[in-house]
Protein backbone atom coordinates (compact mmCIF):
# COMPACT_ATOMS: atom_id res chain seq x y z
CA UNK A 1 0.00 0.00 0.00
CA UNK A 2 2.98 2.58 0.81
CA UNK A 3 4.33 1.93 -2.40
CA UNK A 4 1.22 3.16 -4.26
CA UNK A 5 2.01 6.43 -2.46
CA UNK A 6 3.49 9.51 -4.61
CA UNK A 7 3.69 12.44 -2.24
CA UNK A 8 2.63 12.99 1.12
CA UNK A 9 0.06 16.44 1.08
CA UNK A 10 -0.44 16.77 4.84
CA UNK A 11 1.06 15.12 7.40
CA UNK A 12 -0.53 13.36 10.20
CA UNK A 13 1.21 16.00 12.48
CA UNK A 14 -0.32 18.94 10.63
CA UNK A 15 -3.76 17.45 10.55
CA UNK A 16 -3.59 16.56 14.34
CA UNK A 17 -2.67 20.23 14.84
CA UNK A 18 -5.43 22.17 12.71
CA UNK A 19 -7.99 19.66 14.50
CA UNK A 20 -7.00 21.32 17.35
CA UNK A 21 -7.66 25.00 16.25
CA UNK A 22 -10.45 23.76 14.35
CA UNK A 23 -12.10 22.49 17.78
CA UNK A 24 -11.44 25.34 18.94
CA UNK A 25 -13.43 27.28 16.92
CA UNK A 26 -16.42 25.16 17.14
CA UNK A 27 -16.19 25.13 20.78
CA UNK A 28 -16.41 29.06 20.67
CA UNK A 29 -19.67 28.80 18.60
CA UNK A 30 -21.21 26.31 20.31
CA UNK A 31 -21.24 26.73 24.06
CA UNK A 32 -22.79 29.77 26.13
CA UNK A 33 -22.74 32.42 25.58
CA UNK A 34 -23.30 31.86 21.55
CA UNK A 35 -25.66 29.27 22.72
CA UNK A 36 -27.92 28.51 25.10
CA UNK A 37 -27.25 25.34 27.51
CA UNK A 38 -25.32 22.19 27.37
CA UNK A 39 -25.85 19.04 25.41
CA UNK A 40 -27.69 20.70 22.51
CA UNK A 41 -25.45 19.78 19.74
CA UNK A 42 -25.35 17.05 17.57
CA UNK A 43 -22.30 16.11 15.01
CA UNK A 44 -22.98 14.41 12.51
CA UNK A 45 -20.22 12.82 9.85
CA UNK A 46 -20.81 11.75 6.78
CA UNK A 47 -19.89 8.43 6.16
CA UNK A 48 -17.21 6.92 5.64
CA UNK A 49 -15.22 9.54 4.40
CA UNK A 50 -15.17 11.50 7.67
CA UNK A 51 -15.49 8.56 10.14
CA UNK A 52 -11.48 9.04 11.16
CA UNK A 53 -11.99 13.01 11.03
CA UNK A 54 -15.12 12.96 12.99
CA UNK A 55 -13.15 10.71 15.71
CA UNK A 56 -10.42 12.83 16.12
CA UNK A 57 -12.31 16.17 16.36
CA UNK A 58 -15.05 15.21 18.62
CA UNK A 59 -12.41 14.07 21.32
CA UNK A 60 -10.89 18.10 20.91
CA UNK A 61 -14.57 19.03 22.28
CA UNK A 62 -15.63 19.84 25.65
CA UNK A 63 -19.46 20.36 25.29
CA UNK A 64 -21.94 17.70 25.91
CA UNK A 65 -23.27 16.10 22.60
CA UNK A 66 -24.77 13.65 20.65
CA UNK A 67 -23.39 12.12 17.52
CA UNK A 68 -25.74 11.16 14.16
CA UNK A 69 -24.62 9.50 11.57
CA UNK A 70 -25.13 9.53 7.66
CA UNK A 71 -23.86 7.60 4.88
CA UNK A 72 -23.80 9.49 1.18
CA UNK A 73 -22.15 8.08 -1.55
CA UNK A 74 -20.62 10.68 -4.41
CA UNK A 75 -17.31 8.54 -5.86
CA UNK A 76 -18.74 5.11 -6.09
CA UNK A 77 -16.29 2.56 -6.62
CA UNK A 78 -12.96 3.75 -8.97
CA UNK A 79 -14.68 6.97 -9.65
CA UNK A 80 -12.39 9.80 -9.39
CA UNK A 81 -15.18 12.47 -10.49
CA UNK A 82 -19.00 12.86 -8.66
CA UNK A 83 -21.14 10.58 -10.04
CA UNK A 84 -23.72 12.60 -7.72
CA UNK A 85 -24.59 12.42 -4.13
CA UNK A 86 -26.72 9.81 -2.82
CA UNK A 87 -28.35 8.66 0.55
CA UNK A 88 -27.45 5.53 1.80
CA UNK A 89 -28.24 5.38 5.28
CA UNK A 90 -29.33 7.78 8.28
CA UNK A 91 -29.56 7.53 12.04
CA UNK A 92 -30.24 11.06 13.53
CA UNK A 93 -32.47 11.03 16.84
CA UNK A 94 -33.59 14.19 16.35
CA UNK A 95 -32.28 17.64 14.84
CA UNK A 96 -35.27 19.77 15.13
CA UNK A 97 -33.98 22.51 17.73
CA UNK A 98 -30.79 21.09 18.00
CA UNK A 99 -27.34 22.74 16.82
CA UNK A 100 -26.05 20.93 14.23
CA UNK A 101 -22.64 20.66 13.27
CA UNK A 102 -22.34 18.40 9.74
CA UNK A 103 -18.81 17.29 9.14
CA UNK A 104 -16.99 15.83 5.85
CA UNK A 105 -14.00 14.83 4.23
CA UNK A 106 -13.78 17.03 1.25
CA UNK A 107 -15.74 19.63 -0.48
CA UNK A 108 -15.04 19.30 -4.18
CA UNK A 109 -17.55 19.97 -6.45
CA UNK A 110 -19.94 20.71 -3.55
CA UNK A 111 -22.53 18.09 -4.32
CA UNK A 112 -22.22 15.76 -1.46
CA UNK A 113 -22.98 18.28 1.41
CA UNK A 114 -25.64 20.92 -0.70
CA UNK A 115 -27.44 17.73 -0.59
CA UNK A 116 -27.15 17.15 3.26
CA UNK A 117 -27.79 20.80 4.16
CA UNK A 118 -30.75 21.07 2.37
CA UNK A 119 -32.10 17.24 3.73
CA UNK A 120 -31.24 18.93 7.55
CA UNK A 121 -32.30 22.31 7.16
CA UNK A 122 -35.81 20.65 5.90
CA UNK A 123 -36.02 19.70 9.84
CA UNK A 124 -35.63 23.25 11.72
CA UNK A 125 -32.33 22.65 13.24
CA UNK A 126 -31.44 25.72 15.73
CA UNK A 127 -28.28 26.18 13.81
CA UNK A 128 -26.66 24.43 11.31
CA UNK A 129 -22.84 24.41 10.81
CA UNK A 130 -20.54 23.10 8.03
CA UNK A 131 -16.97 21.46 8.71
CA UNK A 132 -14.67 20.16 5.86
CA UNK A 133 -11.34 18.76 6.53
CA UNK A 134 -10.33 19.89 3.41
CA UNK A 135 -11.95 21.88 0.00
CA UNK A 136 -10.61 21.96 -3.18
CA UNK A 137 -9.60 24.98 -4.93
CA UNK A 138 -12.36 24.75 -7.82
CA UNK A 139 -14.79 26.93 -9.02
CA UNK A 140 -17.49 24.84 -7.79
CA UNK A 141 -16.42 24.34 -4.26
CA UNK A 142 -16.75 28.36 -3.71
CA UNK A 143 -20.65 28.23 -4.50
CA UNK A 144 -20.74 25.68 -1.14
CA UNK A 145 -20.29 28.03 1.43
CA UNK A 146 -19.05 26.18 4.29
CA UNK A 147 -18.36 27.77 8.03
CA UNK A 148 -15.05 25.95 8.77
CA UNK A 149 -12.31 24.76 6.94
CA UNK A 150 -9.06 22.25 8.09
CA UNK A 151 -6.69 23.10 4.87
CA UNK A 152 -7.16 24.23 1.13
CA UNK A 153 -5.49 21.99 -1.50
CA UNK A 154 -5.07 21.54 -5.31
CA UNK A 155 -7.72 19.83 -7.48
CA UNK A 156 -6.01 16.80 -7.45
CA UNK A 157 -7.70 12.91 -5.41
CA UNK A 158 -6.02 12.27 -2.97
CA UNK A 159 -6.77 9.76 -0.42
CA UNK A 160 -6.54 8.59 3.18
CA UNK A 161 -7.31 9.49 6.71
CA UNK A 162 -10.78 8.58 6.19
CA UNK A 163 -10.44 9.33 2.01
CA UNK A 164 -10.17 6.30 -0.42
CA UNK A 165 -10.31 5.09 -3.61
CA UNK A 166 -12.14 2.31 -4.40
CA UNK A 167 -12.77 1.72 -0.50
CA UNK A 168 -9.03 1.29 0.03
CA UNK A 169 -6.36 3.47 1.64
CA UNK A 170 -8.53 4.90 4.10
CA UNK A 171 -5.98 3.74 7.03
CA UNK A 172 -3.60 6.13 5.60
CA UNK A 173 -2.65 8.30 8.63
CA UNK A 174 -1.38 11.16 5.92
CA UNK A 175 -3.51 12.73 2.94
CA UNK A 176 -1.58 11.93 0.58
CA UNK A 177 -1.68 11.26 -3.50
CA UNK A 178 -1.29 8.27 -5.16
CA UNK A 179 1.16 7.41 -7.89
CA UNK A 180 -0.57 8.10 -11.77
CA UNK A 181 -0.47 4.74 -12.45
CA UNK A 182 -2.16 3.01 -10.24
CA UNK A 183 -5.25 5.37 -11.05
CA UNK A 184 -4.78 5.11 -14.77
CA UNK A 185 -4.70 1.11 -14.37
CA UNK A 186 -8.00 0.84 -12.84
CA UNK A 187 -9.85 3.64 -14.26
CA UNK A 188 -8.90 1.71 -17.53
CA UNK A 189 -9.74 -1.55 -16.22
P1 LIG B 1 -18.41 16.56 -3.91
O1 LIG B 1 -19.82 16.06 -3.71
O2 LIG B 1 -18.02 16.59 -5.36
O3 LIG B 1 -18.12 17.85 -3.19
O4 LIG B 1 -17.44 15.46 -3.31
C1 LIG B 1 -17.39 15.25 -1.96
C2 LIG B 1 -17.31 13.77 -1.64
O5 LIG B 1 -16.61 13.04 -2.64
C3 LIG B 1 -16.53 13.62 -0.37
O6 LIG B 1 -17.45 13.29 0.66
C4 LIG B 1 -15.58 12.48 -0.66
O7 LIG B 1 -16.09 11.28 -0.13
C5 LIG B 1 -15.50 12.35 -2.13
N1 LIG B 1 -14.27 12.96 -2.69
C6 LIG B 1 -14.14 14.15 -3.32
N2 LIG B 1 -12.89 14.40 -3.68
C7 LIG B 1 -12.18 13.33 -3.27
C8 LIG B 1 -10.76 12.99 -3.34
O8 LIG B 1 -9.89 13.73 -3.83
N3 LIG B 1 -10.43 11.79 -2.79
C9 LIG B 1 -11.33 10.94 -2.22
N4 LIG B 1 -12.64 11.23 -2.11
C10 LIG B 1 -13.05 12.41 -2.64
MG1 LIG C 1 -17.43 11.28 1.49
Amino acid sequence: MHGDIDRIVISQAQIAARIRELAQQITADHTPPAIPGDGQVTIIPILTGAMIFCADLMRCLPMRMKIGILAVSSYPGRSIKSQGAKFLASRIEEVRGRHIVLLDDIIDSGGTVRLVREMLQELEPASLKTCVLLKKNIAGAEQTPVDYVGFEIPDEFVVGYGLDYDDHYRNLPDIVTLKPHIIARTQSA
